[in-house]
């Protein structure tokens, strides 16, 4: 497999370079990564001459239209996908709000929706809410002590009135990738469709989600070295079965029926731009193919990159007993995105961790569900500390430094 260049890597992110940014080793990428040169190119090229009306009979409208069906059809193929089985609206938030509208409708009093406490608010307050429509909402529950997700646990949940699975990819806490191919097809057996909340994931390298199976799967382009967007897979025979929850014109047209909020237009034009760099990552590395396999061979690369760097900080946390470190301990099957209960207020940690030039998040990431089912205060918080393939081995010794002095 050929090795991640970090170099080639770094000189796509502008952050690198910025001088207000040097000494500064960024570890709260799991709150929002750095953007890719591509993708601003794309906004100020289209702020500047493409920010009309798209899709209309006039030069700077038919580009302003062509980039973003571009974003989309480039996108859905490295999704392994069709291009109108993908959506962009304002946030995965949103995204999986108006989901749950359209699940209130379809479903009928009685029927089931199987939710998880291990993931984000985003991907299980809405669900749970429907409980008020006479849903049943029933919880597939964590490990307390390790944050894991059992998928034999699940299957005691499933019945014939379960019409849906939510749960995460990879918690934004925990960091342990479930395994979704499994779950899905567990889920599938049962007759329940599938929500996969891939926030936590999509970062580390694009899923396939076609080969994964999920009839839907939430990701959010700002944590993908894009611009602030949630992305939404939604596969053609949930989408036309569900009811429309867009202008009734649009109905017939599947990547409008879930988004009912107009389209940022530069921001999803500008989204192609998160293809032209995991296009420029294949090309540099000699990854040949179709768009998906392209990715597919970046997705694996990145991986690696990752899970060399991860382990060592895994084992300085965890021979540390001063702290206790969510989720597992070993690289292999987990996502660089770390938390750590530090017995005190996480902030005051992160805020310690900032004059070692290390930038880290403190608090609950909005998982208080997983924090409070393994035993840790949301309100004290955790430590977080998260990097992506383009983290280098000198940020983690800088990071392992800083952390012997503050922890
Ligand atoms: C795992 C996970 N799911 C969902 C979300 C919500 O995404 P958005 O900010 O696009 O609404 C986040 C954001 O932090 C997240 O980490």
């Amino acid at each position: 497999m050929t090795t991640l260049d970090t170099d080639f890597v770094r000189a796509q992110f502008p952050a690198f370079a910025e001088s207000s940014l040097r000494g500064q080793a960024f570890f709260e990428n799991a709150g929002g990564s750095f953007t890719c040169q591509p993708v601003i190119d794309r906004l100020t090229r289209f702020y500047r001459s493409r920010k009309v009306q798209p899709y209309g009979p006039y030069e700077a409208s038919r580009l302003a239209g062509e980039e973003m069906d571009e974003a989309r059809a480039r996108l859905a193929a490295m999704l392994g996908v069709k291009t109108d089985e993908l959506s962009f609206g304002p946030s995965t938030t949103q995204n999986a709000y108006v989901l749950a509208q359209a699940f209130r409708q379809w479903m009928s009093p009685g029927e089931a929706i199987v939710v998880t406490n291990q993931d984000h608010e985003a991907n299980t307050g809405p669900w749970r809410r429907l409980a008020d429509e006479g849903i049943e909402i029933r919880e597939w529950a964590i490990d307390p002590e390790t944050g894991h997700l059992n998928p034999e646990d699940l299957a005691e949940l499933l019945d014939e009135n379960v019409r849906l699975v939510c749960f995460p990819h990879c918690s934004n806490v925990v960091g342990e990738v479930n395994p979704v191919v499994e779950i899905t097809a567990t889920a599938h057996a049962a007759g329940a469709f599938v929500c996969v909340d891939g926030v936590s994931y999509a970062p580390h390298g694009l899923p396939n989600v076609g080969e994964m199976g999920a009839d839907i799967y939430l990701f959010s382009a700002y944590k993908t070295y894009g611009p602030h967007q949630g992305l939404m897979v939604m596969r053609k025979t949930l989408g036309e079965m569900l009811p429309n929850q867009a202008h009734f014109f649009n109905a017939d047209t599947l990547y409008k029926r879930f988004t009912p909020a107009g389209p940022d237009h530069a921001q999803v034009a500008a989204s192609a731009g998160m293809a032209d760099y995991f296009d420029a990552l294949a090309d540099h590395h000699g990854i040949t193919g179709d768009a998906a396999a392209r990715a597919g061979g970046v997705h694996t690369m990145m991986r690696a990159h990752e899970t060399e760097l991860l382990q060592p900080l895994l084992d300085w946390l965890a021979a540390r007993n001063t702290v206790r470190l969510l989720g597992p301990r070993s690289a292999q099957g987990r996502a660089p995105t770390v938390a750590v209960d530090v017995g005190r207020p996480a902030l005051e940690v992160a805020r310690e961790l900032a004059p070692h030039g290390i930038m880290a998040g403190g608090g609950d990431f909005y998982a208080r569900r997983a924090l409070q089912a393994m035993g840790v205060d949301p309100e004290r918080g955790a430590l977080r500390l998260s990097f992506v393939h383009y983290t280098s081995k000198a940020e983690i010794d800088r990071l392992l430094g800083a952390l012997e002095k503050t922890l």
